[in-house]
C-alpha cells in the first residue's frame, strides 16, 4: 500500500503573496501536503513557472495550467509507488521532456514530487530525511547555514547591487550555535545601520535588512565591522550571493561606485569583486559572473582554490549545465533548488552528481517561499553540507531554521561544521 491513491492540486500563495501550486498526495491512509516556492532573481535555464496571463490574481493566477495538467497527467501518476522517485519524474518527463519544462513549467512537477516524498514519508513512518539519506545512500548530516544579513539586489528594490551579503557561523560546533552567532551579527548590523541613521523596521524578501548605502562595499563592510563587534573574527565568515545575472545588459555589467552607474566588461567585473576578497573575510561568492557569461565564469577558474566558488543561475540545478561546469572547472560548488529542476528526484541527481566530483552543495530556499519545513529534511538527509534559507527572520525563513532546531536537539544527525569550507579559511 505505498502507492500514490489520489492528487489534489490548488491554487496557494508565496510568501511575497503571490499565487503558486499546492499539491496532497495521498499514499495509503496518509496524505502529505507541499507548496511549491518561487524566485525573483529568477535564471533563463530554470524550469518555468508558467502563469495564466489573465483572470484571477491578476494574471498572476496557475488555474488554467493546473486543469489542463490535471486532465492530461494526473491519471498517469495514479499507481506510481511513493518512494520510485525516479519513476514519478520519468512519467511526468513523457508530457513535457525539455529542461525548463516549458509545456506545463515546473511548479506543479515539483510540489506534486515534494509531496508525494512527505506522504511516503509518513506511510512508512519516518522522518522525510531518512527516506532521502536512504534514496541518496548517504549517512544525514545538519547543514551549515548560510544566513542572509543584509539584501539587496532583486530582493530589495535595488538599494544596492550585491543581491545578498550572509554570515557563515565556520567554528560553530553545534547548529544551533551557529544560528544564534549570525543572530547576534545581525542585531549588530541593525544597530550600526540605526547609528547611521536608518530605518530598520523594514526587511526584504527573505527577511534581511536594507538600506540605501553608498555601494555595495559599505554593505560589505558593515557585515564584516559586526562580525567583528561580535568577536567572531575566524570563527564566522562572509557569503556573497552576487546574482549577477541581473546586472548583466548587452555584454557589459552595469554596477554602481559612488553613486554612479558605471559599465564593466567581465574581466572587470570579477577583479572589481576578487579585490574585496583581500579586505573582507568572504569564503563563499555565488553568481560572481552572469549566467552565459563565458569569459566572466572563466576568470573565475583560479579563484576556486582560495574560496567557494558557487553557481546558482549558472546551473539551475541543472544535470546538464554541472556538467559543463565540471568539465570547464570553472566553479566548485553548487546550489540546489529543486523548483529549478522541476522535480525532487532531479534536484537529488544533481547533488549526488556534483558530490560525486567533490563540489560542495547548498540545498537553497526561493526568495518567495512557503511556511513549510521540507528543505531542512532535504539538507540533511542528501548530507549536502550547507543550506541558504534567507534571514533569520520571517516565518517562511523560521519554518527551516526551527525544524533544523528540532533536529539538531533530537541529535537526529551530526553537525556538518565547516568540513567543506575549512579550506577556504
Ligand atoms: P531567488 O533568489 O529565489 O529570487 O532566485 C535566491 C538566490 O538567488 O539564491
Ligand atoms: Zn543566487
Amino acid at each position: 500500500m505505498s502507492e500514490i491513491s489520489r492528487i489534489d492540486l490548488w491554487q496557494a500563495l508565496d510568501s511575497r503573496g503571490v499565487p503558486t501550486v499546492a499539491a496532497r498526495v495521498r499514499i495509503g491512509s496518509h496524505e502529505a501536503v507541499a507548496i511549491a516556492p518561487s524566485g525573483a532573481s529568477t535564471g533563463s535555464h530554470e524550469a518555468l513557472f508558467l502563469r495564466d496571463g489573465e483572470g484571477n490574481f491578476n494574471g498572476l493566477g496557475i488555474e488554467r495550467t493546473m486543469s489542463t495538467f490535471s486532465k492530461e497527467v494526473l491519471p498517469s501518476l495514479i499507481g506510481i509507488q511513493g518512494n520510485d522517485f525516479s519513476e514519478l519524474d520519468r512519467v511526468l518527463r513523457t508530457f513535457d521532456p525539455t529542461p525548463i519544462q516549458s509545456r506545463f513549467g515546473g511548479h506543479i512537477p515539483v510540489a506534486i514530487t515534494l509531496a508525494t516524498w512527505l506522504a511516503y514519508s509518513k506511510s512508512a513512518g519516518k522522518e522525510p530525511f531518512e527516506v532521502i539519506a536512504q534514496h541518496v545512500r548517504s549517512a544525514p548530516s545538519l547543514p551549515m547555514p548560510m544566513i542572509n544579513i543584509f539584501s539587496g539586489g532583486a530582493h530589495a528594490g535595488r538599494a544596492i547591487d550585491l543581491q545578498d551579503i550572509l554570515a557563515i557561523p565556520t567554528r560553530a560546533s553545534s547548529f544551533t550555535e551557529g544560528l544564534e552567532w549570525i543572530w547576534q551579527i545581525r542585531e549588530e548590523c541593525k544597530k550600526l545601520l540605526s547609528r547611521r541613521g536608518f530605518d530598520t523596521a523594514l526587511v526584504a524578501d527573505e527577511g534581511g535588512l536594507t538600506a540605501k548605502l553608498s555601494g555595495d562595499e559599505e554593505a560589505i563592510a558593515l557585515v564584516s565591522e559586526a562580525i567583528e563587534l561580535c568577536n567572531l573574527s575566524g570563527r564566522a565568515h562572509i557569503a556573497l550571493d552576487i546574482a549577477a545575472s541581473q546586472l548583466f545588459h548587452d555584454g557589459k555589467y552595469l554596477v554602481h561606485e559612488s553613486g554612479a552607474e558605471v559599465a564593466l566588461n567581465s574581466e572587470e567585473f570579477v577583479s572589481r569583486w576578487s579585490a574585496w576578497l583581500d579586505r573582507y573575510p568572504i569564503i563563499s561568492v555565488e553568481d560572481g559572473a552572469a549566467e552565459d557569461d563565458e569569459t566572466g565564469w572563466r576568470a573565475q577558474r583560479a579563484l576556486t582554490n582560495r574560496i567557494q566558488i558557487l553557481g546558482d543561475d549558472r546551473y539551475a540545478t541543472q544535470l546538464a549545465r554541472l556538467n559543463r561546469g565540471l568539465a570547464e572547472g570553472e566553479a566548485n560548488s553548487i546550489l540546489i533548488k529543486p523548483n529549478q529542476a522541476g522535480s525532487l528526484f532531479a534536484a537529488l541527481t544533481t547533488l549526488q552528481v556534483a558530490q560525486r566530483h567533490g563540489w560542495n552543495t547548498v540545498v537553497s530556499a526561493r526568495s518567495g517561499d512557503t511556511e513549510e519545513s521540507w528543505l531542512a529534511d532535504l539538507a540533511t538527509g542528501a548530507n549536502a553540507g550547507q543550506i541558504k534559507v534567507g534571514s533569520t527572520h520571517r516565518s517562511e525563513r523560521t519554518a527551516k531554521w526551527n525544524r533544523l532546531l528540532e533536529l539538531s536537539y533530537d541529535d537526529a544527525a551530526p553537525f556538518n561544521n565547516a568540513s567543506a569550507l575549512e579550506k577556504f579559511i
